[in-house]
């Protein structure tokens, strides 16, 4: 785990706790696989992010952590979805549940072919999409790139053994760290 050296970040951070809470309780209305505690880190991340800046979500299913998000930010959120695994209702509630939100925004494709059209540079990444081994290489070795260097990557699932070899191998490939572990959610820095 190394620590945190958040001051380049700060002026950017314009919501109190007690607020982010609030966001988090109400995203947590929406059905979902992210914790309360896991919400916390990516409404605190996302608050983080400067307008203008870009969070990029894999896997946003119903729109649980993509609410989080977007309650806390000015950044523009573009998520990537498929909506596969028999989820057939929840591209409908993903947009509903976002409907509020001008600056969110859906890919709606497989995130191995996304990858491949993808040319912005990432403030977040939240990694949330397919759990095989080849989806979260795919995902963290093909949109990690575009992360600058005082950005984070997000990755959910960390407790499932193909994500976590996927993300070990990111880590020691380019030198990313743990700076943050919460739930089964691990916040890697450079
Ligand atoms: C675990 S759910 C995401 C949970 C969500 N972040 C939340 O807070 O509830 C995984 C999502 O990833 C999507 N997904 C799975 N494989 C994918 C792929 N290869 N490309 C794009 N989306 C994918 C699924 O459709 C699903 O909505």
């Amino acid at each position: 785990m190394v620590g945190h050296d958040d001051d380049w970040l700060h002026g950017w951070c314009i919501l109190t706790n007690e607020e982010m809470e609030r966001a988090v309780d109400k995203a947590r209305e929406i059905p979902g696989w992210t914790m309360r505690s896991e919400l916390l880190v990516l409404a605190r991340l996302a608050s983080q992010v400067r307008e203008g800046g870009l969070i990029l979500e894999i896997g946003g299913l119903r729109g649980r952590s993509t609410v989080a998000m977007a309650l806390c930010t000015m950044a523009r959120v573009f998520v990537v979805d498929s909506f596969v695994e028999g989820h057939a209702t929840a591209m409908l509630d993903w947009l509903s549940n976002t409907q509020p939100f001008s600056h969110v925004m859906l890919w709606r494709l497989d995130s191995r072919a996304a990858v491949k059209r993808w040319r912005l540079p990432i403030d977040l990444l939240f990694v949330d999409g397919g759990h095989s081994y080849e989806e979260a290489h795919s995902d963290i070795f093909g949109f990690g790139p575009y992360v600058p260097s005082k950005g984070h990557i997000v990755v959910h699932d960390w407790g499932t053994p193909d994500v976590k070899r996927a993300a070990t191998e990111w880590m020691e490939a380019y030198g990313w760290q743990v700076c943050e572990q919460v739930g089964d959610l691990i916040v890697l820095r450079r």
